[in-house]
């Protein structure tokens, strides 16, 4: 999966918090012991917090599972984990990160950006990913938890922000609880 001249850059910016030690990171590690993404993926922690690779697998170990035939390829994934800290709203900072996932992945380096972060820094940081984080070859992706804004007019204020910096097929929102109400609906029919 994969060619060997191109790697993949995964991004959890927001990666000392409660969705990326409890979602994030177990199924980034679900997938690669499972060879569901490819070899050359490498995971790139951000946040201000003053972390290494090594806290941030501490915090996230309560919320992985892992057997014994699997340590070898647990290792394998925490290799190729980076931690980079910066803030949301410092260009520099996201200098820093493009720097640090050009120094490890291929010239051609799919690059991936996970938001694990509250609203309120949305537009700050995916500003900063378009000035100084984008792709120099091959495609970049943002994907933005919910919620998309909190009425329709900051709903429409964070559309219109992401359009004029993406394109449509960059962005992939997630909401974890659309639709639940329908799916809880179904089971009663049931
Ligand atoms: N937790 C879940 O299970 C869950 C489920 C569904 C959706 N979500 C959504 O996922 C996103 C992240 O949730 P989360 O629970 O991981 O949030 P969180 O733990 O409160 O925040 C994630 C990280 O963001 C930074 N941060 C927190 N408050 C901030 C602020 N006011 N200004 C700037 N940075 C701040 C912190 O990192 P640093 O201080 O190190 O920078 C923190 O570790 C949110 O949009 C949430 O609605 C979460």
């Amino acid at each position: 999966m994969g060619s060997l001249s191109e790697s993949y850059a995964f991004v959890i910016l927001g990666a000392s918090g409660d969705l990326a030690k409890k979602k994030i990171y177990p199924t980034l590690w679900l997938l690669s012991r499972d060879n569901s993404i490819p070899k050359n993926t490498f995971f790139f922690g951000y946040a201000r917090s003053d972390m290494t690779v090594s806290q941030v697998r501490e915090k996230c170990s309560p919320y992985m599972k892992v057997s014994a035939e699997d340590e070898a390829s647990y290792e394998d994934f925490w290799r190729r984990n980076f931690y980079v800290r910066g803030s949301y709203d410092n260009k520099s900072d996201f200098e820093s990160l493009d720097e640090r996932i050009g120094k490890v992945g291929t010239p051609r380096t799919n690059r991936l950006f996970y938001l694990a972060l509250p609203p309120s820094v949305f537009e700050g940081v995916t500003s900063n990913l378009k000035g100084c984080c984008m792709a120099k070859e091959g495609w970049t992706r943002v994907i933005i938890e919910k919620p998309f804004g909190k009425d329709s007019e900051s709903s429409a204020r964070l559309s219109n922000h992401l359009a004029s910096l993406f394109h449509e097929d960059e962005l992939y929102r997630i909401d974890h609880y659309l639709g639940k109400e329908m799916v809880q609906n179904l089971m009663l029919v049931r």
